[in-house]
């Protein structure tokens, strides 16, 4: 205890620094990785042709965004076809939306793929894993989703973001690298998405940390309108979204923030350990200043659909507020249940706790990330 003090020095910053380089040298993907999963999207939207002929499979989240970790899964959307036919919503017979992902599924199967067909979900997902071979040593996992075409915009902003300045990737790899080591990233298991973390680095580049390192790309500058040909139509009740942001990125003026990663990581672990009200705020990046109330937004209490049984994922929808800077009606980060909101929060004391220890960075070095 004695070796914790409140105040402490540049040289943790340089710590947390050199640690991170290691980190981003471990979790980023080889070059060969990436191949292999590009070469896998061609083979899938070769065997998806066979089934559909003008499908095609449009990658979205890390592969894109190039906040990929070693292992990351692919992330697909199958278009093509006509989207009735696909989900065939016409019919009444619900296990009929699901005959093209129902096809692809025994024709993937047959391709020696292990594949399960989520159909509980709003949408069919097909899940697949391609074992690993001598002529291929990743074991590659896939989702193949049949719409949300809005996670193709929101990877988009990811990417742009991240085109803005080079620390944005190092601090997304570091962080869901750091999550994922710490149990922390797994969405089927009451924590947050890598998705759900990405927007919470981002609120913290954009509005936190003081110069701020990113401008806001959805009120800067600010439009009065989203122009039209950039609202979108999607969803069960054809709900409209913006998806207007400021993409000239050329024409923007470089941060003039100058504080390298590790001092920007101890202040975003600080911020989510500290000051952020995990019980009243929530994160919206769309938003001047990046937060709202829960009270503002509605998200006071989990609403229950009548006829539907009340289950504890319904109950937790908002015990963790992060929204989604296009669905604005969508908490990202509503996977989270209270052992899991919990369990991130302490992992964040944690890192400060860590980050304090002053013993030149041995402790920090051995258990920051620790499995
Ligand atoms: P890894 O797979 O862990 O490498 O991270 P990722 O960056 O691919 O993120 P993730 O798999 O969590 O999400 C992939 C993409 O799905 C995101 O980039 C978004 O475009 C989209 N997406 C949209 N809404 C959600 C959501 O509520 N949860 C998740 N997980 N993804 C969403
Ligand atoms: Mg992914």
């Amino acid at each position: 205890q004695r070796q914790l003090r409140r105040d402490i020095g540049p040289e943790v910053c340089q710590y947390l620094s050199e640690l991170s380089k290691k980190v981003i040298a471990e979790a980023a993907p080889p070059e060969s990785e990436i191949l292999v999963k590009r070469a896998l999207l061609e083979r899938l939207e070769a065997i998806s042709k066979t089934i559909v002929p003008d499908a095609k499979l449009i990658a979205f989240g890390s592969l894109v965004t190039g906040f990929a970790t070693a292992n990351s899964d692919l992330d697909v959307i199958f278009t093509g076809g006509d989207r009735v036919d696909i989900l065939n919503e016409s019919s009444d017979d619900p296990s009929s939306n699901f005959r093209i992902p129902m096809l692809l599924e025994s024709k993937l199967q047959e391709e020696g793929f292990g594949t399960t067909l989520l159909t509980k979900t709003r949408v069919p997902i097909l899940k697949l894993v391609q074992k690993a071979t001598e002529q291929s040593p990743y074991e590659l996992q896939c989702d193949i989703g049949f719409s949300n075409h809005l996670a193709l915009y929101n990877t988009q902003m990811l990417l742009t973001y991240s085109k803005c300045d080079p620390r944005v990737k190092e601090m997304m790899i570091f962080i869901k690298w750091w999550a994922k080591r710490r149990h922390i990233n797994n969405p089927y298991r009451g924590t947050l998405s890598s998705y759900g973390y990405a927007l919470i680095v981002l609120h913290y580049l954009i509005n936190v940390v003081k110069p701020p390192v990113l401008p806001n790309l959805q009120t800067f500058p600010v439009p009065d309108s989203a122009p039209t040909n950039e609202i979108i139509f999607e969803g069960d009740s054809d709900d409209t979204f913006e998806i207007w942001f400021y993409k000239d990125i050329e024409k923007l003026p470089k941060s003039d923030n100058a504080m390298d990663i590790g001092e920007l990581l101890k202040g975003f672990f600080e911020y989510y350990a500290h000051n952020f009200q995990w019980g009243r705020e929530v994160v919206s990046i769309r938003t001047k200043g990046g937060l709202m109330t829960k009270q503002e937004k509605g998200w006071v209490a989990a609403v229950i659909k009548p006829g539907r049984t009340e289950n504890s994922e319904v109950k937790n929808r908002y015990l963790f507020a992060v929204e989604d800077p296009f669905e604005t009606e969508h908490n990202v980060s509503r996977t989270c249940n209270g052992p899991g909101v919990n369990r991130i929060k302490d992992e964040f004391k944690r890192a400060v706790w860590l980050i304090r220890v002053r013993d030149g960075g041995k402790t920090l070095f051995q258990n920051l990330c620790m499995e």
